[in-house]
């Protein structure tokens, strides 16, 4: 499924609509280049999700990990700084992806070994100076079956997507 941007705003609304559907235990791994949209899509998710942060903690890494509060427990990792894949060891990231609440990873293609096997991948893509692809990837039962409920759901999604295999 591939979303299509028009504005930072955009994106945050994209991302909160996905948020409300988000559960327990789920992960979402965020892909695209510098000043894509990964932190404003996350924003987007936090209001879906409907959490407040609570803690930024940084690690030896200086991998950020912002800890947001609420029904359930989100987490929003940022691997920008991570130099090698094996620097994320140390960070217990298993604690998060397979813990109680709600992770979402931006630059997860820096620990792709370290990934669950299943996630929602959302890779983002310039496609101009204020627009952007934002493509969402299912990977296994549980994240397909939220990318069918977003599909039926009501919040206008089907007429937002305009690509879809
Ligand atoms: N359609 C759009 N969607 C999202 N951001 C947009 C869009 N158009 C312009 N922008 C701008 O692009 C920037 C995206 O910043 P953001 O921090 O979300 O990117 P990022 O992918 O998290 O970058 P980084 O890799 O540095 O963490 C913001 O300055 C935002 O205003
Ligand atoms: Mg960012």
């Amino acid at each position: 499924m591939i979303l299509y941007s028009k504005s930072p705003s955009e994106t945050i609304r994209f991302g909160k609509q996905i948020g409300r559907f988000l559960q327990r235990g789920d992960v979402v791994a965020l892909m695209g280049e510098l000043g894509a949209g990964k932190t404003q899509f996350i924003k987007g998710l936090t209001q879906g999700v409907g959490v407040r942060r609570s803690a930024y903690v940084s690690s030896p890494s200086f991998t950020l990990i912002n800890e947001y509060k609420g029904k359930i427990p989100f987490y929003h990792i940022d691997l920008y700084r991570l130099e090698e894949e094996k620097d994320a060891e140390e960070l217990g990231l298993e604690e998060y992806f397979y813990g109680e609440g709600i992770t979402a990873i931006e630059w997860a293609d820096r620990i792709l070994s370290l990934l669950p096997g299943e996630l929602l991948r959302v890779n983002i893509h310039y496609t101009g100076k204020q627009t952007r692809s934002i493509e969402l990837v299912a990977k296994g039962k549980r994240y397909e079956e939220l990318m069918n409920r977003l599909r039926i759901s009501d919040c206008g999604f089907r007429n937002l997507v305009t690509s879809d295999y």
